[in-house]
């Protein structure tokens, strides 16, 4: 299939794109590179030995979207460009709900136009809020505590409402938990600009010195060991989920969790990192962060009874690969 992949240069969409031209699809990426560059692209072809068409443009805007629709002939479309700082998005919330809800309107308008009924969407596992876990795809949604989730679940009821009304639209919305990790080859990985919002790069940039030690938000939470627990999937597993949504995709619209189902604990995640890599990794216990829950993950059993997907990679694999890419990366 052609797969027109928005957002195709960033973290997870680089990785997404590994997969989808290993599984023999054509992939064409619309990016305007507000948060990535296009020397990921560039790597992607060197680990594929393929070709990708890419155009720089902002998908919000409506009529360089729909010149990428009329210049090629599309299957389906995943839609990964969007801003996803929590923190960011409760200081700049118009930005959030603009970029993020605007790009699936304007995708999906064009869609519609150009009679493309494949329709992949990043959501996130942020939609269930203070659900009681492991959460299933059944939920009622909770409101989130940030404009971000809100966008979230936005886009979903957006793409949900649209599909009511075009019976042979075939969605999936993944709700993704934590990705983290690299492509094994090191080349592709999480390069976040300034200081990291997630755990995982912050975990590699303390290992290479370039900050001085890791803080841990929270350590009296009702867990394992009172900070706080999520659900890491390794970043080729969830670009894998991609692939499989794509394949064995049916009419209507699928929810589906893409996550391992198993919780670990950010002291957990610290120690599998030291012992995966043979580091050393100093950290301090701070306060709480505002907004973050105690525990998230995922029920995956109707991703992996649907899709026939199930992550592969363990956590001395997602520790191991991070590692690799954050050693190599150049800045
Ligand atoms: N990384 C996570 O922890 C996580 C978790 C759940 C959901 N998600 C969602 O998955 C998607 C991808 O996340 P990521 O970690 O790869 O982020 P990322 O920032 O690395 O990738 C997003 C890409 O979209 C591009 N982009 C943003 N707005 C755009 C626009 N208007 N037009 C064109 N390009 C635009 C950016 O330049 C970037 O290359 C996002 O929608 C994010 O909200 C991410």
């Amino acid at each position: 299939m052609n797969i027109l992949v928005a957002g195709g240069a960033g973290y997870i969409g680089s990785h997404t794109c590994v997969a989808l031209l290993e599984a023999g699809h054509t992939v064409i990426v619309a990016d305007n590179l507000c948060n990535s560059r296009t020397k990921a692209l560039e790597r992607v072809k060197q680990i594929t030995n393929n070709e990708i068409t890419f155009y720089q443009i902002d998908v919000t805007d409506e009529v360089a979207v729909n010149t990428v629709f009329g210049n090629h002939s599309i299957d389906g479309v995943i839609h990964f460009a969007g801003f996803k700082a929590v923190g960011e998005s409760v200081s700049q919330p118009l930005a959030y709900y603009y970029n993020n809800v605007v790009s699936t309107m304007v995708l999906s308008k064009a869609c519609q136009k150009y009679k493309v009924n494949r329709f992949i969407f990043s959501s996130s596992a942020t939609v269930y809020g203070e659900n009681t876990v492991p959460f299933v795809e059944t939920m009622k949604l909770l409101p989130t505590s940030n404009p971000y989730g809100e966008t979230k679940a936005m886009s979903e009821r957006i793409l949900t409402d649209i599909a009511k009304v075009n019976s042979d639209w075939l969605v999936a919305l993944l709700r993704y938990f934590n990705p983290v990790g690299a492509h094994e080859s090191g080349l592709i990985g999480e390069a976040p600009t300034g200081i990291p919002n997630n755990l995982m790069p912050y975990i590699t940039q303390v290992a290479k010195g370039k900050l001085a030690k890791l803080r841990i938000f929270g350590s009296d939470y009702p867990t394992v060991d009172g900070t706080g627990v999520r659900d890491y999937i390794h970043v080729m597993d969830l670009a894998e989920g991609h692939v499989a949504a794509l394949d064995k995709l049916t009419k209507g619209v699928h929810i589906y969790n893409l996550g391992t189902g198993h919780g670990i604990s950010v002291l957990q995640l610290v120690r599998a990192f030291k012992e995966a890599n043979g580091l050393d990794l100093p950290y301090e216990l701070t306060d709480r962060r505002p907004g973050d829950i105690s525990e998230c993950y995922a029920d995956v059993t109707k991703a992996e009874r649907e899709l026939g997907w199930t992550a592969k990679r363990d956590l001395v694999d997602m520790c191991r690969d991070a590692w690799r890419f954050e050693k190599n990366y150049e800045g």
